[in-house]
């Protein structure tokens, strides 16, 4: 179950917070996005501190694909029906910005970085490219539509992104933490202002961001209502032919597709947190049909964040908490959104301009339709029979039987089958499992 960034790699070692610790900013979380925030904010001037309830890239950081692109699917269609040129121009300008940042940052390190392209693909269905590559001009973006590609099985084509880039996430972790001060092991209980209380210390700070993957800090900013959590499974393949480029399926639940080394990673297999998917089964399915010679050296699973409106939540946290800010809901694309929030927030802690700030304000307007739906898929689980509740709103936990967990449908978290708590929103573990 280990990914095969966490058993490639290796993370330095930093102990707990024993007493107290002083920063210009505190963040919380120590994924891509809290230890870039810091390593950001370090760089322009500021003192910083970390504290990570558990180590470094433990939560989904450890289970990404690692792909750094602008290019999330067919989104920037949709993006421009939705929301306008605008915000879709925006959107794509703010990615391809961390993008740049994030390959500068890789390039200098010894992390495996790579350029390549990356490919969203259709199996069947040419309009759908059509109609994104259109929206692109539109964006002024140079996208070209490809046929013909590497990949197993057949496809009408796909649109190509050129010159995005794949890394390994570890080793880059690894170089940028050193410099860092981070106390692992470290759960913030609660903030009073922008001082956090943990178990055995106390941080002051002028500020504080909160990179917890699904905010977590109080019902304030009412995050549980505007995004919801996805999993999605992973598999390395050793012994496939070796593939140029990245991939991705148009549609829905279709499967993902980049080479790391030797190995090839397949991923897909989704689904809502708590609710049923094809998971691993379904892609061991695809590779005993595709590549019936490859060995399956690793499994692993991610978890991701998952916004309402297809827009990152990058921004003060709430009205109601001054001089704290969030980065959430990245929609599967946590490694070249981590870069961009990064900018935004050092750019609003220094009280300077930033192109993006409004774009991502997480108090921004959200369609009353889709925050109705979301609500309505938790209400069912709210509702609903259950020997097991979740401590973080009491909504009925389902067996996961792949994992052996128990996942709440609600907003993610889940739990050993112990009662342990593998993720958030839920503030800690269920001691009556035991
Ligand atoms: Fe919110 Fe379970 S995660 S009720």
């Amino acid at each position: 179950m280990k990914s095969l960034w966490m058993d490639t790699g290796h993370l330095p070692y930093f102990p707990p917070l024993w007493g107290e610790a002083k920063a210009d900013v505190l963040v919380i979380g120590a994924g891509m996005a809290g230890i870039l925030c810091a390593w950001t904010l370090q760089q322009a001037g500021l003192s910083c501190v970390v504290a990570e309830a558990a180590t470094i890239a433990s939560g989904a950081t450890g289970g990404t694909s690692a792909k750094i692109t602008a290019q999330h699917g067919l989104i920037y269609h949709t993006l421009l029906q939705t929301q306008g040129k605008a915000r879709a121009k925006g959107y794509l300008e703010a990615n391809r910005m961390g993008l740049e940042a994030l390959s500068a940052l890789a390039a200098s390190l010894d992390c495996d970085f790579q350029r390549e392209d990356h490919i969203v693909y259709s199996l069947t269905d040419s309009t759908v490219l059509q109609r994104e590559l259109s929206a692109l001009e539109i964006l002024g973006y140079p996208a070209e539509l490809v046929t013909g590609l590497p990949l197993p099985m057949p496809t009408a084509g796909g649109i190509r992104f050129p010159n995005q880039a794949r890394f390994h996430p570890i080793q880059f972790l690894n170089a940028i933490a050193q410099d860092l001060t981070i106390f692992e092991n470290t759960p913030v209980r609660r903030l009073s202002g922008t001082t956090a209380f943990t178990d055995h210390g106390r941080i002051q700070a002028k500020y504080v961001i909160a990179a917890t993957h699904f905010p977590f800090l109080r019902l304030a900013g009412g995050y549980f209502l505007k995004q919801y959590q996805q999993r999605s499974y992973v598999i390395a393949l050793k012994g496939t032919p070796r593939l140029d480029g990245m991939y991705l399926g148009a549609q829905p639940n279709s499967l993902s597709f980049r080479m790391q080394g030797d190995f090839l990673l397949l991923g897909g297999g989704g689904h809502r947190t708590g609710q049923q998917g094809g998971g691993w089964a379904e892609l061991e399915r695809f590779a005993g049909t595709h590549y019936p010679h490859a060995e399956i050296t690793h499994r692993w699973a991610a978890q991701d964040c998952m916004s309402l409106d297809q827009m990152p939540y990058i921004g003060p946290y709430s009205h109601r908490m001054p001089g704290v800010y969030v980065a959430t809901g990245f929609n599967k694309w946590g490694m070249t959104t981590a870069m961009a929030a990064a900018r935004i927030l050092r750019d609003q802690i220094l009280g300077r301009e930033n192109p993006y700030g409004q774009l991502f304000s997480p108090s921004r307007h959200m369609p009353p339709s889709r925050a109705m739906a979301n609500a309505g898929e938790a209400a069912k689980d709210f509702f609903a029979l259950s020997p097991k509740r979740c401590p973080h709103l009491g909504c009925a936990l389902r067996w996961n039987p792949q994992e052996h967990s128990w996942d709440c449908p609600c907003h993610g978290s889940r739990f050993s089958e112990t009662g342990k708590l593998l993720d958030n929103p839920a503030p800690r573990s269920r001691k009556e499992f035991r």
